[in-house]
């Protein structure tokens, strides 16, 4: 098959790395991809919002099969684009359609969706202008912490936890009054605090039947200790210590089994990721989000635990059987440790030579690209996050450390990456 990859992060290069091992993979191209992906497929210089640009790439070349990564286009309706568009109609194509994805587009539709089919998740209420005034009396009665989110896409940082009324007034009124996170930010979701640990859970469905892949869990914050602003993501663990097989269990019947009954039942279209982040309150999960695509850097330590085709995977999910496919999952433990450019997640500089890539190569871990470009025999920083190592191990511990220490081979300017993650599960 000849397969487009939309994006151009480390969870791209993760997966045209697995894409192209499978049997089934002819031609890989992806778009706009990066340096790593540059070495296991043709990159287009296509963006992931190009519709007309990527659906004539498509019918030009002979596509049989899209997978999008990131949830702009997907949020922005590239599926129903594609559906609705006779020449690229027959593509199997791995994303929801423009209505589901706003399970991830919308706060507030997500909530509402949780609502209806008793899926637990923090108690809230939604507010726009038109209920400006009762929405400052719902925070001067809330209990604290206050979590303000606001609806629409905000790149990771529409959420905001404040420690106070005066904090979460201000914030309230910056959002609604000055669209903080833009127009679709003016809309704000206010919910319950939940203390407890986070997990995320990827479900892979046909919009009927579905597959556990994986969980993980995802380190957000720049500084060692979860300390400082929240980034992409800095890391990532899998297994996850506390997710044991009775603990899936309960997420799969509370959470994962309603949520894929409710998609069939409001007849939402989804051949995709479901990417369930839950907080586990004493042993009870609740959902705080879901995004309509695989996670990063999560998808630095999940894919490559599957022992499974991912092309075969992904070909039952676009035909509806789902039903036949086992995943089979490594024993092992996957770490990744994501080395930053010098002052993310604020400004910071790219453009900087990175030295020692292939010289420092190690049995048992993978260098996977993020924001990289290639320039002549060069290999250039190119965004925030850089480079994804992943390491195999026997636990958490040894999969970090080998990760660590293949990054200490790694240099470019500013080099930054945190080397305690998955702490709170390393032994003495
Ligand atoms: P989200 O964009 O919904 O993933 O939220 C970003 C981050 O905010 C999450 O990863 C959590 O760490 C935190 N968060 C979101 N909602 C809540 C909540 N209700 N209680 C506590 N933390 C939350
Ligand atoms: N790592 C979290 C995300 O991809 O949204």
């Amino acid at each position: 098959m000849n397969i487009l990859l939309i994006g151009g992060g480390g969870r791209e290069h993760t997966l045209a790395w697995k894409l192209k091992q499978s049997t089934h993979c002819k031609q890989l191209y992806i778009a706009p991809g990066n340096a790593g992906t540059a070495r296991l497929g043709i990159n287009i210089a296509l963006t992931s919002t190009d519709f007309n640009g990527l659906a004539s790439f498509c019918t030009g070349n002979k596509i049989d099969m899209i997978i999008v990564g990131p949830e702009e286009p997907l949020v922005k309706g590239i599926y129903d684009f594609f559906k609705t568009n006779p020449a690229t109609a027959h593509i199997h194509f791995i994303g929801p359609s423009k209505e589901a994805s706003q399970l991830e587009g919308s706060k507030a539709y997500a909530k509402a969706f949780m609502n209806r089919h008793n899926i637990p998740t923090a108690a809230y209420r939604e507010f726009d202008a038109a209920n400006f005034e009762e929405g400052i009396n719902y925070i001067k009665n809330h209990s604290l912490p206050i979590v303000l989110k606001a609806d629409g896409l905000a790149a990771g940082k529409g959420v905001i936890i404040c420690s106070s009324q005066i904090e979460a007034l201000a914030e309230f009124d910056l959002m609604i009054q000055h669209a903080k996170f833009g127009e679709a930010g003016k809309r704000v979701v206010i919910e319950q605090f939940l203390d407890g640990i986070e997990l995320s859970v990827f479900v892979l469905t046909d919009g009927k039947n579905y597959v556990l892949l994986p969980e993980a869990k995802d380190y957000k914050r720049i500084g060692k200790g979860n300390t400082g602003p929240n980034t992409g993501g800095m890391g990532a663990v899998s297994p996850v210590p506390f997710a044991d097989d009775a603990y899936l269990q309960k997420v799969k019947e509370l959470i994962v089994e309603p949520t894929i009954a409710g998609l069939l039942s409001e007849k939402l279209e989804y051949q995709g990721i479901v990417f369930i982040g839950l907080i586990n309150v004493k042993g009870e999960p609740f959902v705080i989000e879901y995004n309509c695509r695989f996670g990063d850097p999560e998808t630095e330590v999940i894919i490559p635990r599957i022992e499974n085709d991912l092309v075969e995977i992904l070909l039952a999910t676009a035909q509806n059987r789902l039903n036949e496919i086992e995943i089979k999952t490594s024993s092992k433990t996957a770490v990744t440790v994501v080395a930053v450019s010098g002052g993310y997640p604020n400004d910071h500089e790219t453009g900087k030579e990175i030295y020692g890539l292939d010289d420092s190569a190690m049995e048992g871990s993978i260098i996977f690209h993020s924001g990289t470009r290639q320039e002549n025999n060069k290999v250039l920083t190119n965004g925030g996050r850089v480079l994804a190592v992943t390491s195999f191990g026997d636990n958490i511990a040894e999969a970090a450390e080998q990760s660590n220490n293949l990054l200490e081979q790694v240099f470019f300017e500013g080099v930054y990456f945190r080397d305690d993650i998955g702490f709170e599960f390393r032994q003495a």
